[in-house]
């Protein structure tokens, strides 16, 4: 493997087939992936449609000089934007995450013609550029990363104990935020999302002071946190959207959506922007695809019926390692406390092993002390079955 840089470890095996909920070694082991790839597969992989529609897609055009559009293009940026349960009317198809928040940011400068961006203090936004620089991977601006209330009360009074950290952020920089950066569910940073009473008073906050709510889909978006979309869960009206990761099932496209009217604020110069495969065909037929198949089976809805039968299980175990469970969606994570002379590492590792051997791809983060599990939406009854079982033989420690 030395022909590879190491950006990060590796493990010692190699994967090369891959459909639904599973992923075959070259030697024929073949693993359930509760990862979803990278939180990318949210139909399974391969999907049969998907794929279907690429192939044809391949057949005609993958590719072409930014100075032209194609009918598949306008076709996807119609269903997408349809898919959406509130208005938008504009977007643009680039090809990361990072690169689709660093465009909103970006965007949402340019408007309000300033510089500072809010986030929460857990959030992952993106590997470079501001959307790292507001994430809790790194140290610049910490101060602009405000901390939140875990609350799934709406009667809660979580508010009156935040109001005086997020007013005295206001205070100090309300005519600077260029936007608010949410993260509705922080996934990398721990599975925990964040007070609705809390956020809608953010929300209102930067919008009255001029700034625009920019939500980071990412993760989140297409379904994974038991609505279409995360920003749901806070009955908010983003200005911006960014999507990526399930948007293209496994193929790099994202984008960013908005308003029309807020596109009109920018002169054609400040809205510039051009890379080399924005808005290419290929992308465009798979986002096409990928919002057919979440209409025509309906994932979200039929994805609630599993992830409650994960949670039942899940919230059921009772292992004296386990100091928490957190779900939201079809996101689970597992907080880890240390047991019987063990740290928290050596136990994660273990078990991040011990599901390898038994045919389990798990996520792990060893700083943050928890194991993750995000399945694709439409995993199989019998594939949950399989997890359980294997859950209980694993923990058996
Ligand atoms: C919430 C969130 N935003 C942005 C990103 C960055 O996306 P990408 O890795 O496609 O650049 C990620 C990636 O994990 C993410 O989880």
């Amino acid at each position: 493997m030395n022909q590879i840089l190491k950006t990060n470890s590796f493990e010692p095996i190699l994967l090369n087939k891959a459909e639904g909920s599973w992923i075959w070694d070259t030697h024929g082991k073949k693993y359930l992936d509760c990862e979803s790839g990278m939180w990318c597969v949210n139909l399974g992989h391969n999907h049969p449609r998907v794929i279907h529609d690429m192939k044809k897609q391949l057949n005609e055009i993958i590719h072409r000089n930014k100075g032209f559009l194609t009918p598949i293009t306008l076709e996807a940026a119609e269903e997408l934007l349809k898919f959406f349960p509130n208005k938008y009317d504009t977007l643009t198809f680039l090809n990361s995450g990072t690169e689709a928040m660093e465009f909103g940011i970006n965007f949402a400068k340019k408007i309000t013609k300033r510089k500072r961006v809010l986030s929460l203090q857990d959030s992952y936004l993106g590997a470079y550029g501001t959307a790292k620089s507001s994430s809790y991977t790194s140290s610049e601006d910490s101060k602009l990363r405000i901390p939140y209330p875990l609350c799934d009360s709406e009667q809660c009074n979580c508010l009156e104990i935040y109001q005086p950290i997020i007013d005295d952020v206001f205070q100090n920089y309300s005519s600077e935020f260029a936007c608010f950066v949410l993260e509705p569910v922080m996934v990398s940073g721990g599975v925990y999302k964040p007070c609705k009473q809390f956020i809608r008073y953010i929300c209102e906050k930067i919008q009255n002071s001029g700034g625009l709510i920019v939500i980071d889909e990412v993760t989140t978006g297409m379904g994974r946190a038991g609505y279409k979309f995360g920003y749901q869960l806070f009955e908010i009206i983003p200005d911006v959207v960014v999507l990526g990761k399930a948007l293209g099932n496994g193929y790099p496209v994202s984008a960013i959506i908005t308003n029309s009217f807020l596109e009109s604020k920018l002169t054609p110069a400040e809205l510039y922007y051009v890379q080399s495969h924005q808005l290419d065909p290929l992308g465009a037929a798979v986002v096409k695809s990928v919002v057919n198949v979440f209409n025509e089976e309906k994932i979200v809805e039929r994805s609630k019926e599993k992830i409650q039968k994960l949670k039942d299980f899940l919230w059921s175990l009772d292992q004296p390692f386990i100091k928490e469970i957190r779900s939201y969606g079809m996101i689970f994570g597992i907080q880890i406390q240390p047991y019987n002379g063990m740290t928290r590492e050596e136990i994660i590792l273990k078990f991040k092993n011990q599901f390898l051997e038994a045919g389990i791809l798990i996520g792990y983060n060893v700083n943050r002390e928890f194991i993750r599990l995000l399945p694709p939406l439409n995993i199989q009854d019998s594939e949950i079955e399989f997890l359980k079982e294997e859950i209980i033989r694993v923990f058996e420690v």
